[in-house]
């Protein structure tokens, strides 16, 4: 079904699979992932199948162990390498998606990996995942959201540890701080995620999109605003029924 070279697509029953296919070098988001994640975000967002996303990462050790660093170094400067990872907004394509997306993690979860995690909507982990940013190491700040959606997410004192200091959580640590939803053993991660999928595919759609919508929309908002956006989305919603 896919014809992807760094990822693998499949859909099944409404639930669309991502996995990110370079075990050799721990799954590292290189050009060609953002390409290929591109279009393939692209085409999740248009095609009415698919109702609920699972992102995942082949081979044992990782989910993804962050920007590929070989691109890095093989660019003209650390900007210019930079420079090509802005060109596409592929987080804000993530963001923009209106159909709840699953991340499924283990193993190293770091740096454009974790960045990528926090742009879902769900996060499970088994108990071997790990979790950093590393960039502030590296002489860069993070360029996929991971200075803004991890204290969103996690608190600032916490995220500021983890981007300061380069920390890296376990996954009990990770669940402590809200990071994931759930640690699970292994064998039971893909299960579990496609136990919450089906879960959500059992509802209507348009509801659940309303829903994801009136949540993401609204963390951006003061609570009035908040509130309004709540009962504009709730007066659309039944206007679509009434069609
Ligand atoms: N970019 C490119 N290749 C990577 C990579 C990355 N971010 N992370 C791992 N790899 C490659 C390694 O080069 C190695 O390739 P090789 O087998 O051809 O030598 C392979 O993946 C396995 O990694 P290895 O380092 O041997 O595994 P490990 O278990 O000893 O260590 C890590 C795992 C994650 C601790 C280590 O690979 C690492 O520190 N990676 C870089 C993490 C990082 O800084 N990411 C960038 C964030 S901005």
């Amino acid at each position: 079904m896919s014809t992807f070279e760094v990822i693998i697509y499949e859909k099944q029953d409404g639930i669309a699979y991502i996995t990110l296919n370079r075990p050799h070098a721990l799954n590292a988001y290189n050009i060609k992932m953002r390409d290929e994640l591109y279009e393939v975000l692209g085409a999740i967002r248009d095609d009415p199948e698919v109702e609920v996303v699972i992102l995942k990462g082949a081979g044992e050790k990782a989910f993804c162990a962050g920007a590929d660093l070989t691109e890095f170094l093989t660019a003209p400067s650390p900007v210019i390498a930079r420079q090509a990872r802005f060109a596409r907004d592929i987080w804000g394509l993530f963001l923009s998606i209106a159909k709840p997306i699953i991340a499924v993690l283990h193993g190293y979860v770091l740096g454009s990996g974790m960045e990528m995690a926090l742009c879902c909507d769900i996060r499970l982990a088994s108990e071997d995942a790990r979790f950093g940013l590393p960039e502030t190491g590296l002489g860069i700040i993070p360029a996929a959201g991971g200075s803004q959606t991890l204290p969103r997410t996690i608190g600032r004192a916490a995220a500021m540890e983890m981007l300061l200091t380069g920390r890296w959580l376990t996954a009990s640590e990770a669940l402590r701080y809200k990071l994931v939803n759930r640690v699970v053993p292994r064998p039971d991660l893909l299960p579990a995620a496609e136990t919450l999928a089906r879960k959500i595919k059992s509802y209507d759609p348009l509801v659940v999109r309303y829903v994801k919508q009136a949540v993401t929309r609204g963390l951006d908002l003061t609570l009035p605003e908040g509130l309004a956006l709540e009962t504009r989305l709730g007066q659309q919603l039944i206007a679509q029924d009434k069609k």
